[in-house]
């Protein structure tokens, strides 16, 4: 039970969060958890939000300027995420109410995850794997499940941020040559991998590796659609581990099929969590559910901070992750 003074304030998590953030909260703050184990639906969001002064939200949430709205208490939305395009961050700046994030603490799980999708989808590892489980393998053979080498291949990262630019530097026990696609250069990829800035259709026509690590936002939407996936080399591999709607879904399943690309690893889809039928069906293509973020150490520190920035948000202060401190200006000018 809080103890001190916040204690009439309520936080609405809307799925249960491992209790290194949890018990934060509820020291502060009467916390009501969404009851079941789904994801809450929109209707369910909006209710739970209504008396709330906090909401500790998933990527998947659409906090949206109706969910806002009808919150005529919130003042704080602190996102279990590094991504928050499921948040209208506009709405809420208008409104004063602050939103953070979690970086940082979920970059290099996600970066291995790229490297795992890399390495499966490049190797064949899971066709590999369900050709055994089916009594299929018979025998060593010359071309038997032959993939795509990856030592001293180039590596083409699409945007340099946090996550893009971890993922290349464990590139280096791979020997590859790095190209990178950014709005502005990065001095630690071009100092530790002498990476070259290119622009992206460059970047696509000679990568053999395409690693996908930009935030979603109208400029991103389908930045990888027909014309992209035609650039690329047919050898070449495809992950993405950022969001779905980054790449054009049905020319990356006729892309796949026709092979025009050898193979791709995805961990995030346009409509999740729907996988389209004609993907599951391909044997190119490496699916995750989202994962990238999910070690047990990545997952505690993300609601750990979480609960950090909703407890200094919703005692006045400016959340140490707060991606729109503009609100906060707004809220001290009064
Ligand atoms: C994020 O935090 O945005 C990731 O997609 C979670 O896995």
């Amino acid at each position: 039970m809080p103890t001190n003074g916040e204690a009439t304030m309520k936080v609405f998590v809307t799925r249960k969060i491992p209790d290194a953030g949890l018990s934060l909260l509820k020291k502060e703050f009467t916390v009501d958890v969404f009851p079941s184990d789904r994801l809450p639906t929109k209707p369910e969001i909006i209710q739970g939000a209504a008396n709330a002064d906090g909401i500790l939200c998933l990527l998947t949430d659409p906090i949206d300027s109706e969910v806002i709205a009808a919150a005529p208490r919130l003042r704080m939305i602190a996102s279990y995420a590094v991504g928050y395009d499921n948040i209208d961050v506009a709405a809420a700046t208008r409104r004063g109410i602050l939103v953070s994030n979690t970086p940082g603490v979920l970059t290099d799980a996600t970066a291995d995850l790229a490297w795992a999708l890399l390495l499966s989808a490049a190797r064949r590892i899971p066709e590999g794997d369900g050709y055994c489980r089916d009594g299929k393998f018979e025998g060593w053979a010359p071309l038997l499940m032959v993939g795509q080498a990856v030592t001293g291949k180039i590596l083409g990262v699409v945007g340099a941020g946090r996550i893009g630019t971890a993922m290349a530097l464990k590139s280096k026990g791979f020997d590859m040559t790095v190209l990178y696609h950014d709005t502005q250069p990065n001095e630690t990829l071009e100092r530790e991998l002498n990476a070259r800035l290119v622009p992206l259709p460059e970047l696509l026509q000679k990568a053999d590796f395409v690693s996908l690590h930009v935030a979603l936002s109208a400029s991103t939407h389908h930045l990888i659609g027909e014309a992209q996936l035609r650039m690329m080399k047919p050898t070449a591999v495809l992950i993405n581990t950022s969001r779905g709607p980054i790449v054009d879904e049905t020319a990356l399943i006729i892309a796949l099929r026709e092979q025009w690309i050898f193979s791709a690893g995805l961990d995030v889809y346009e409509h999740e969590p729907r996988i389209p039928k004609e993907l599951l069906e391909l044997q190119n293509v490496v699916l995750a559910p989202h994962v990238g973020s999910a070690t047990i150490d990545a997952r505690a520190n993300m609601a750990r901070m979480a609960a950090e920035n909703m407890i200094a948000g919703l005692q006045g202060r400016l959340s140490p992750n707060c991606v729109n401190p503009e609100a906060y200006r707004k809220k001290s000018r009064g």
